[in-house]
């Protein structure tokens, strides 16, 4: 991908997900979980600016930024590291991340932000990296990070890597819930394991009535099909956040999830206005950190135009 003169500095603008379904596999030998999972991207983003510096070197603001690690663990940074190596360079970068997506959320922040350095430092560079290539890329940094870069829905299987475009037949509105607090996705995926240790899990797969609801654009529908099985985990480690799946239907969500693996919540709600509604109450609750309202589909990683 290219569009940027080499060597100015490039912003990328990258969204967060929902997992309108999260249906998840038996563990497999490797540790991952087979997933069937429909993502839906939605409008929180991330952005990503990549300049040029004497050494690989990461910033970050937002609300969150105190919990964003600025070492080489950052996924960002891995991300620039990988690149790097991929086309022999070194990543003499400073990534700076402006953060709007909650982090340890469950929402993919850490994945966009990924996401958002490889095609930063890409452009950066004028490494001209194939979408196929940039892929790859993406799927070795992480399980969610290649949706992070295409966006809008899409069916993931595998451990969700591979992905398959979904049809959107209307904008979705939604209310996302921040918890005081993260989760682990792994220690939330170990939780899943203990709950069915006794149990035959089925394979994953899409349902049927939830990419129907997508396609026609039918919340009330989606709203009956949203299915998350992370969730007993999620609520297993992080009890309070029935709650707030309560007070949000309570105040008039059509419908109340775990967001992936939590803590974030996610409402789908009818428009708008419900959405500032039951945003209002989650925020006057005791139990949530922010309420969002935003919609969705929303584009995966886009370079953002320079002003100038
Ligand atoms: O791929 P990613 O690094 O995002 O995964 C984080 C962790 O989530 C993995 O180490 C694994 O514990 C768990 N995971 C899983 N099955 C998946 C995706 C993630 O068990 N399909």
């Amino acid at each position: 991908m290219s569009g940027a003169r080499a060597g100015t500095a490039v912003t990328v603008r990258v969204p967060a997900k929902v997992n309108v379904q999260l249906a998840v596999g038996a563990a497999r030998p490797d540790g991952f979980h087979d997933l069937a999972n429909v993502f839906l991207a939605v409008g929180l983003y991330d952005e990503v600016t990549a300049a040029p510096a004497e050494e690989l070197r990461i910033t970050c603001t937002g609300p969150d930024a105190d919990q964003v690690p600025l070492d080489c663990s950052n996924l960002a940074a891995r991300a620039a590291v990988l690149l790097a190596e991929r086309f022999g360079r070194e990543p003499r970068v400073h990534l700076h991340i402006d953060k709007d997506i909650p982090v340890a959320g469950g929402m993919a922040g850490g994945s966009a932000d990924a996401a958002g350095a490889l095609v930063a430092c890409d452009a950066l560079w004028g490494t001209g990296a194939s979408r196929a290539e940039l892929l790859e890329l993406c799927a070795e940094l992480g399980s969610d990070v290649p949706f992070s870069l295409v966006g809008g829905a899409a069916l993931g299987t595998g451990r969700g890597e591979l992905l398959e475009p979904l049809e959107v037949g209307g904008d979705f509105w939604w209310v996302f819930a921040a918890a005081e607090g993260g989760l682990s996705t792994p220690a939330v995926y170990r939780e899943f394991d203990r709950l069915t240790a006794a149990t035959a899990v089925p394979a994953p797969a899409a349902a049927p009535a939830l990419l129907e609801a997508m396609r026609g654009g039918d919340a009330v529908a989606l709203a009956g099909a949203l299915a998350n099985d992370l969730q007993p985990a999620a609520l297993s480690l992080f009890p309070s956040l029935a709650h707030t799946l309560a007070a949000g239907v309570e105040a008039g969500a059509l419908a109340a999830i775990v967001s992936g693996s939590g803590p974030t919540t996610a409402f789908l709600v009818k428009d708008e206005g419900a959405g500032r509604t039951v945003a209002e109450a989650l925020r006057a609750g005791a139990h949530c950190r922010t309420a969002r309202v935003t919609s969705s589909p929303a584009p995966g990683a886009a370079l953002v135009p320079r002003v100038s």
